[in-house]
C-alpha cells in the first residue's frame, strides 16, 4: 500500500514535470520567433541623394525610401533606415552582415557582383554635369572628354561617377585633381563658392539638386547605360531576393511603381 502511494506520488511529480518541461520548451520557442531582429528590415542609405533619399525635416524619404517600405511590407516586416555619412560604407556594411538590405541608388555592376548581390534593376540613369548658373561652360551633346580640360570637377567617394572620371578622363585630358566627398550638401556649397566647377552624379538627382537651388544648372549629360538594383549580402544568406523580386515585378506590372516615379518626379519617365 505504501509502496503503490508513492509511485503514484513519483507518477503525478513525473507528469507535473513533463508538463511544465513542456511549457518551458514552448515558451522558449516562442520567444525565438518573436526575437526582436526578426520583425525588422535594417535598411542602409546615404543622403541626401533627391529624389532617391533625402531628409525632410528629421524624416528620411524619396523613391527608394518608399521602395523599401513597400519590400518590407511584402515580407511582415518593419523597417529601419540607417542613414550612413558614406556612401563608400555601405557595401561593406552589408558584407558584416549588420545590415539586410542596402537601396542607395546603386548601380549594379559585375565587380560589386562579385562581393554582394544585386535586385533586378528598377531604375535606369545616365551621369549629369551639375554646374554654377552662369559660369559660361560648354559641353558637347553626347558630353566629350576634351570638354572637362582644365576643369576642377568633384564626385562622390566611391561612386560610378568616379569610375567614369578615372576610365574617361585621369591620364587621358589635363584636368584639375578631383575633390573627392562623402557629402552632397557640403558639395553643393563648393560649387556654388566657386571652389569647384563641376560636379559629376546621377542624371536624375543632378536635375534634382538644379530644382531646388535655383543657382545651379545641368550642363550635359553623359550615357553611362546604368541601371539601380537593391543590394543584399554576397550569396543571399537571408534569402531576401526573391521576395524583393517580386514586389519590384509587381509594383510595375499594377502600376504601383508608375505612380512612385509620379510621385518623386512628377510626370515620371
Ligand atoms: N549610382 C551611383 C553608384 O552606384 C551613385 C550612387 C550614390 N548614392 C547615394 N545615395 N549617394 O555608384
Amino acid at each position: 500500500m505504501r509502496e503503490n502511494k508513492v509511485s503514484i506520488v513519483a507518477i503525478v511529480c513525473g507528469i507535473i514535470f513533463l508538463l511544465a518541461a513542456g511549457y518551458f520548451a514552448v515558451t522558449m520557442t516562442m520567444e525565438k520567433v518573436s526575437e526582436p531582429e526578426k520583425d525588422y528590415l535594417i535598411v542602409g542609405t546615404n543622403t541626401p541623394f533627391p529624389p532617391f533619399e533625402l531628409k525632410n525635416n528629421d524624416r528620411i524619404v524619396g523613391l527608394d525610401i518608399d521602395l523599401a517600405e513597400r519590400i518590407a511590407k511584402a515580407m511582415g516586416k518593419k523597417l529601419i533606415i540607417k542613414d550612413f555619412t558614406e556612401f563608400d560604407a555601405l557595401l561593406p556594411m552589408l558584407q558584416t552582415g549588420e545590415l539586410d538590405m542596402v537601396i542607395s541608388a546603386v548601380t549594379i555592376r559585375e565587380d560589386r557582383d562579385e562581393v554582394v548581390d544585386f535586385s533586378d534593376s528598377y531604375y535606369d540613369i545616365s551621369q549629369g554635369i551639375l554646374i554654377k548658373n552662369g559660369s559660361n561652360l560648354n559641353f558637347s551633346n553626347p558630353c566629350n572628354p576634351e570638354d572637362f580640360v582644365g576643369l576642377r570637377i568633384a564626385y562622390q567617394e566611391g561612386t560610378t561617377s568616379q569610375l567614369w572620371v578615372e576610365e574617361n578622363l585621369i591620364g587621358r585630358v589635363k584636368i584639375s585633381e578631383p575633390t573627392v566627398f562623402d557629402d552632397f550638401a557640403f558639395a553643393l556649397q563648393l560649387l556654388k563658392l566657386g571652389a569647384v566647377d563641376a560636379i559629376l552624379l546621377d542624371a536624375p538627382v543632378a536635375e534634382s539638386f538644379a530644382k531646388s537651388n535655383p543657382d545651379l544648372v545641368v550642363a550635359g549629360t553623359i550615357e553611362t547605360g546604368e541601371e539601380y538594383g537593391v543590394v543584399v549580402e554576397n550569396g543571399d544568406p537571408k534569402n531576401l531576393l526573391p521576395a524583393i523580386n517580386k514586389v519590384i515585378a509587381e509594383m510595375k506590372t499594377s502600376g504601383e511603381y508608375q505612380k512612385l516615379l509620379e510621385k518623386w518626379f512628377g510626370g515620371g519617365k
